[in-house]
């Protein structure tokens, strides 16, 4: 898949006001920091789509993207961010699952997680919501190139095995390095065309 045209459509902090129309959405989820805003800035080819920053906690609404006028790519606030009052966890959580829940639109959702360390606790409970709730995922390592060649791989076991599946479940990325691009568009085509 070739993307031709992205665009900022709108951010909302209420769930009243989800977009329920008739695109497709992809969603980005992941911890505060894991390069969710920098993925979807990668793979659509533009680095100011999506705003990031060195500080955790930058997303803090769901954010949509029209991709080449036909699905959305959608970006989640972070979660785990230590910073954050027990009212903003609390804002956020009251945004992601019924973001999640109420979205017949919503064709897979991509748990980003970052390759330098194990998941988290709170990456594991996503993953088991998104299984308990039938919702298509995929797994995305992101910062790829903070390692060498040789030691990518077996940093990418550590991950796999952290959430119990196989390296072969995982798709390295690096935003910076824009590797990943063609094998993760490839794989969120099929759930759009599905
Ligand atoms: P929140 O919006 O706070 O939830 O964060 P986010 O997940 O959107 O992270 P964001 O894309 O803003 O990136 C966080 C930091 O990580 C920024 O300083 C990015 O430049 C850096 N970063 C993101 N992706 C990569 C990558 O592939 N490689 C490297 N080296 N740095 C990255
Ligand atoms: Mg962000």
């Amino acid at each position: 898949m070739k993307i031709t045209k992205s665009l900022f459509v709108k951010s909302i902090a209420n769930p009243k006001n989800l977009i329920k129309d008739h695109f497709s959405q992809i969603a980005f989820v992941g911890r505060s920091n894991v390069g969710k805003s920098s993925l979807i800035n990668m793979l659509v080819n533009n680095g100011k789509l999506a705003r990031t920053s060195n500080t955790p906690g930058r997303t803090r609404l769901v954010n949509y993207f029209l991709i080449n006028d036909s699905f959305y790519f959608v970006d989640l606030p972070g979660y785990g961010f230590a910073k954050a009052s027990k009212a903003m966890a609390e804002s956020w959580q009251g945004l992601l699952e019924p973001y999640i829940l109420q979205n017949d639109m919503l064709k897979c959702v991509c748990v980003l997680l970052d390759s330098r360390h194990d998941a988290t606790e709170q990456d594991k409970q996503m993953i088991s919501f998104l299984v308990y709730y039938n919702i298509p995922f995929i797994i995305i390592a992101t910062k790829c190139d903070k390692f060498s060649k040789a030691a990518l791989r077996p940093a990418l076991n550590k991950l796999a095995n952290s959430i119990g599946v196989g390296i072969g479940n995982i798709y390295a990325t690096s935003s910076s390095k824009k590797t990943g691009k063609e094998e993760v568009l490839n794989r969120l085509e099929q759930f759009i065309n599905e």
